[in-house]
Order: structure tokens, then C-alpha cells, then sequence
């Protein structure tokens, strides 16, 4: 039998039946007769409250008791007099398993998670407790459940969940920000010095990476299977120390055969809306925590977005718009917007927030500051890409049609530099039995910060990655 949580207690209808309560002690409360404990057990955002009369044979382990103990609390569930809970405990034993000190002892510190407020830049620092606090005890059941709900969207829609493979000699993105992957002894190769290393020695018998994204071998499989997706960490060695960027992190990658970017930018839509309408129903108490804590008005506005059509706008519109902003104020920008510019965070801001006052997608973007792989329009300048784009945050969708044609993917891939011969598996799905396709990516971080309302990305993944980061 798995041991109950307080969840299911709390959704329980008091009959004065025994119940166990096992958690972490948030509060303590002494009152003359009664002594409150207020225990948490992750399960949801509530605790629950158990009260000990006094005269209790626990006594003096109830004195002692302090925040972070986890406890383990009998008694009767009986409807709670207090507002702002249905039940509560009234407490018949109490057994403490493991103490937390309120005060430095030989060789441990004080818990570091005494009752007061904590700023989310100390929690980072305490990426191991901090899950015990609510705002991250809450942004990790969020996360959990929009996973679920990821998976839920594409099977309900018959796509095969593709894994992907996290290791690569490709440069999926063709943006040469990769980790490499080696077994080679560099110390040694360091001391012998001078000589190019032979990566023929290495463990793959080449250089290797971690991979940037799924794209190439996901388009393989909807090759074959038409409907398709991964989901999966990637890895970028960006050294851009954002409130945005990790540089691991996690990827939802769909990608549909006989597809053009029409039809990606509808699947886009609708996939966004369902997991927003997804978080306000199946996350309801955490939400409200949100809406409350983190970010006002956070539930209208998912509503708003979840039951509203959004924005198209061309890259060319965009930009124009931008420029018009810029002549009219001159210091709006930190970066001047032109024609074949890629479109910065405060771009993004104003397109979302000024020009378009919801998620706008922007469509057909200069072929030099997109990947290899997009379909190149009748321009010959633009490509087939789409980047979705929401208020507060800026991109959390990047996609696009694929480049199905193989002289003009040979060509583009050769105007790069990029070697043909390396990605001959990926021109071969031109070569033989080529379809119009397309797919995006979301970066699930992403979309966790825009239906939270945290400001960092790096509160909302359990230890979070980037340039001279790796603790935990
Ligand atoms: O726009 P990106 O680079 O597109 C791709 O990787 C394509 N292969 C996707 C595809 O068409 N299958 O990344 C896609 C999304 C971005 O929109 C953003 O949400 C997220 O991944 N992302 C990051 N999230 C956190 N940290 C980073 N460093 C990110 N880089 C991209
Ligand atoms: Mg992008």
C-alpha cells in the first residue's frame, strides 16, 4: 500500500476517521491550550493542519519541534472551525523523523528554510531544499502535468513519440553552439600538444556532440510515419546569460508529413491553446497561487489567449513596424531594427505587447539568419519559417516547411560551408520519395514561464544549466 498524502486527505470527508499524516513541518503556531503544525507534503499546495491540546504525551517533542522536521502525525479528521480549510487533524500522536535545527548545532547548520520570505535568487543557491517552498513546490507540479498534457495533445492526435538520440555528429541547427562529446584523455592530448587530434581514437570514432535538437531524426520517422514528435533535453553552448536561455534544456519537437506552414502554424495554435486551457483546469490551485504570488491577472490572460485566435504578421510587416516605432522614438530600442536584422527580445516585446496585444506569429524571415534546412520561398530572400511569439516572454515557438528539394537543400547547405557528405541520411529523404513537411519546436521551459508568470528560466527546471553553472 503506498502511504496516503495529504492531498487525498484533504479531499476526504471528515467522518472522525484516523488518518496518518506524513510531511515537513511548515509552521508552528502555540496558542495557550493548542499548538498548531501546519505539515506540507509536496502532493499539493496546501497543508494541512493538525492541533495538539495540551497535556499531550508529545509535549516536549512538540516544544522542539521546528520547521523542516518531517514528522509523522496520527489523529482524527474532523471539519476545521478555522476559515480557509474544509478539515483539519486533531492530533492523537506525533512522531518526529527527522529533525531540522532552527539554530547552528555542531556540523549543521541551521535549516535553511526558516519561515520568512526567501528571494528566488537564494533558493537558486539551495537548488536541493528548494523544492520545500511553495512557489517551487508549485512550478514542479505545473511542470509535471503540462508534460502529461503534451503527451496527451499528440496521442489523442495518433503522433508517434520519437526518442530521439542525445548524443550526434550533426549540427541540427547549423549554429555551431554544440557540447562535445568525448572519451579522448585530454590531458594527455594537451601534452602532446601540436599535433590535430586524430578523433578516429575517440569512442565513436569521430567527433561527437550533445545534440541541439531532435529536427533531423524526427523528420526521418515522419518520413515514414507521417505524424510525429519528440520530446527530449537539448543542449546548447550559447553564452547568452539570459533570463531565457539554458543551456539545457528541454524540447517538444512535432513534425508533420504533407504539411505546409499553414498547417504548422495552425498545429502550433492549437497545441498552445490546449495546454494553457490544460493549466487552468488541471492546475487550478497552483494557478491561483500564481495569480496571487508571481504574476497578477496571469489566469484572465491565459484564458484571453487560450480562447483567442492569434496574430500572423510577415517578417517585412514586422520590421516595418518596428522602424516606424523607432522613427517616431528614437530610444525605444537599444538595438536599431532593419531589414535582415534577427529580431531581438525587445523587438519581440513590442510586436506582442504594441503591435499585436496578444501571441503573434511572424512568418518568412531573411534566409541568413534562419537554419539550412527552411524552405526557401519564390523570393529566393525569404524562407518558410515561423516564430510564435508571446507577451512578456518574446519566442517560444520556432519552426518551419522544410527545404523537400533537393538541389536547392544541396545549394543552400553548400552557400554555408556545411559538408553534404556528413548529412547524406538527411539529403536521402529528398533523394527518395521526398513530401512537402513541416515541424516547430517549443522550448517546454518556456512555455512553463509564460503560464507561471516566473520571470527566470531558471526557476522553472529543477537545477538549471548555463554558461559556468552546473551545481546539484
Ligand atoms: O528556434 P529553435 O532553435 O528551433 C529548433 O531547434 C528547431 N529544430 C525546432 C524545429 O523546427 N523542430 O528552438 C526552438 C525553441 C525556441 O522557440 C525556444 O522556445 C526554445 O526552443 N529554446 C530555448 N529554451 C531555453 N534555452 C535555450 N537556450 C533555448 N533555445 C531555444
Ligand atoms: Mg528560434
Amino acid at each position: 500500500m503506498l502511504p496516503e498524502l495529504i492531498k487525498g486527505i484533504l479531499a476526504a470527508r471528515p467522518r472522525s476517521q484516523e488518518v496518518t499524516v506524513r510531511g515537513w513541518v511548515r509552521t508552528k503556531r502555540e496558542m495557550k491550550n493548542l499548538t498548531f503544525i501546519e505539515v506540507n507534503d509536496g502532493s499539493c499546495l496546501a497543508g494541512i493542519q493538525c492541533t495538539f491540546e495540551q497535556g499531550t504525551s508529545d509535549a516536549a517533542a512538540l516544544a522542539a519541534l521546528g520547521t523542516g522536521a518531517s514528522v509523522e502525525i496520527r489523529g482524527r479528521l474532523e471539519a476545521s472551525p478555522a476559515s480557509g480549510q474544509a478539515v483539519e487533524v486533531a492530533a492523537l500522536s506525533l512522531r518526529v523523523i527527522g529533525e531540522a535545527p532552527a539554530e547552528n548545532l555542531p556540523g549543521i547548520p541551521a535549516y535553511p528554510l526558516q519561515k520568512k520570505r526567501h528571494s528566488l535568487e537564494f533558493l537558486r543557491e539551495i537548488a536541493h531544499l528548494r523544492p520545500r517552498t511553495n512557489t517551487l513546490a508549485a512550478v514542479a507540479r505545473v511542470r509535471n502535468r503540462m508534460s502529461f498534457a503534451v503527451h496527451q495533445y499528440f496521442q489523442e492526435r495518433h503522433f508517434q513519440y520519437i526518442h530521439t538520440p542525445i548524443i550526434t555528429a550533426e549540427d541540427a541547427e547549423g549554429a555551431g553552439a554544440m557540447f562535445q562529446v568525448t572519451t579522448l584523455d585530454l590531458e594527455a592530448l594537451a601534452k602532446a600538444a601540436a599535433q590535430p587530434v586524430d578523433y578516429s581514437r575517440d569512442f565513436f570514432g569521430k567527433k561527437t556532440y550533445l545534440t541541439v535538437s531532435g529536427q533531423l531524426e524526427a523528420e526521418t520517422y515522419a518520413a515514414a510515419l507521417s505524424r510525429v514528435y519528440t520530446f527530449g533535453p537539448t543542449f546548447r553552448a550559447e553564452n547568452s546569460n539570459t533570463a531565457r536561455h539554458l543551456a539545457e534544456f528541454w524540447m517538444i519537437e512535432p513534425e508533420l508529413a504533407f504539411a505546409d506552414l499553414d498547417d504548422n502554424m495552425a498545429l502550433a495554435e492549437d497545441f498552445l491553446q490546449f495546454l494553457f486551457a490544460a493549466a487552468l483546469e488541471d492546475c487550478a490551485e497552483d494557478m491561483a497561487f500564481f495569480d496571487s504570488r508571481i504574476e497578477k491577472g496571469i489566469i484572465d490572460k491565459l484564458r484571453q489567449v487560450a480562447d483567442s485566435k492569434f496574430s500572423h504578421i510577415s517578417y517585412t510587416d514586422a520590421v516595418g513596424e518596428l522602424e516606424k516605432a523607432a522613427a517616431s522614438d528614437n530610444g525605444i530600442f537599444e538595438f536599431k531594427p532593419y531589414w535582415g536584422c534577427d529580431l531581438q527580445s525587445e523587438h519581440e516585446k513590442y510586436l506582442t505587447e504594441k503591435v499585436a496585444g496578444g501571441p503573434v506569429i511572424v512568418t518568412g524571415y531573411p534566409k541568413e539568419i534562419k537554419a539550412f534546412y527552411m524552405k526557401l520561398n519564390d523570393d529566393g530572400k525569404t524562407v518558410r519559417a515561423m516564430d510564435v511569439l508571446v507577451p512578456r516572454l518574446g519566442e517560444i515557438i520556432g519552426g518551419s516547411q522544410r527545404e523537400d528539394n533537393l538541389e536547392k537543400l544541396i545549394s543552400r547547405m553548400t552557400e554555408l560551408g556545411m559538408k553534404t557528405g556528413d548529412y547524406s541520411w538527411y539529403l536521402d529523404l529528398r533523394r527518395y520519395g521526398t513530401i512537402p513537411h513541416s515541424g516547430f519546436g517549443m522550448g517546454f521551459e518556456r512555455l512553463i514561464q509564460y503560464i507561471t508568470g516566473m520571470t527566470n528560466i531558471r526557476d522553472v527546471i529543477p537545477y538549471p544549466r548555463s554558461a559556468g553553472q552546473a551545481d546539484f
